[in-house]
């Protein structure tokens, strides 16, 4: 009887994130994402990867407030080690979705505000990593999520994010990219989405 309970809520919170099974930050809020003005994500939709050359528009799907400023990142859960360091270095670090994996950073916008009129968010800064699309070189699905934080009045960007370290759209510093300190000042996503793509 218990057991039951327990695994039928289990299967309910596993049915409600909107985050990738097996991945951390989580959240059970959905965020909108449109890609090239009709694709609307919904979480684990395979997108072809000339589909999301630029960067979605993004909106609220639920009735809560979105007064105050917000940030968005884009992390992909699927880099293979091998793109990033060498095998003595794997284990240093962060885990990606499969063994072997490493994440890396796409996209991350500040002062993103909820345009009333439009419904969507918009930016009021250029990016603090431009969004760099995702081209999956190789046929493994790789999972692209997108995280929406609160970013609070107080909020103070970690010094190298501000010297620009992730500004590039091509650099290095984007692999293995940890979201704990993102969550450490900031929480967890207030909405998320994922979508998956790889080279067919
Ligand atoms: C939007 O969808 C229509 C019909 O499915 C398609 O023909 C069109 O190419 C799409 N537009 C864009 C910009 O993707
Ligand atoms: C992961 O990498 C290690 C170190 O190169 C290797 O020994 C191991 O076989 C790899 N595992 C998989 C599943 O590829
Ligand atoms: C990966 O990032 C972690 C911290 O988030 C760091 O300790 C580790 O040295 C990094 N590994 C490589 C190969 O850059
Ligand atoms: C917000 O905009 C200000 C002013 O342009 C900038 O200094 C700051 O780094 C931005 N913050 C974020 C999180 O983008
Ligand atoms: C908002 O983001 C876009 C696309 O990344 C950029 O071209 C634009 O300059 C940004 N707006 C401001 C006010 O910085
Ligand atoms: C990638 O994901 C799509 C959608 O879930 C699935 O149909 C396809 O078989 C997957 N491809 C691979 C190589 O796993």
């Amino acid at each position: 009887m218990y057991k039951s309970v327990a695994l039928s809520l289990l299967w309910a919170a596993a049915a409600l994130a909107q985050t990738p099974p097996q991945t951390w930050p989580v959240t059970e809020t959905n965020l909108g994402a449109i890609y090239d003005e009709n694709i609307t994500v919904t979480p684990g939709l395979w997108i072809d990867p000339n589909d999301v050359g630029d960067e979605p528009v993004l909106y609220p799907t639920n009735d809560d407030a979105y007064e105050g400023k917000y940030m968005v990142f884009l992390i992909d859960w699927m880099i293979p080690d091998d793109d990033v360091t060498t095998s003595n270095l794997y284990r240093t670090l962060v885990p990606g979705l499969a063994v072997n994996t490493t994440t890396r950073l796409h996209w991350w916008a500040g002062n993103l505000t909820l345009d009333c009129d439009s419904g969507v968010f918009v930016n009021e800064s250029a990016a603090i990593a431009t969004y760099s699309s995702p081209r999956p070189r190789d046929s493994t699905n790789h999972t692209y999520a997108l995280y929406l934080f609160d970013q609070p009045a107080d909020y103070v960007l970690p010094e190298e994010a501000a010297e620009g370290l992730y500004t590039s759209q091509t650099t290095d510093d984007r692999y293995n990219f940890s979201m704990v300190p993102v969550f450490e000042a900031v929480g967890s996503p207030v909405a998320a989405t994922y979508f998956l793509s790889n080279d067919a």
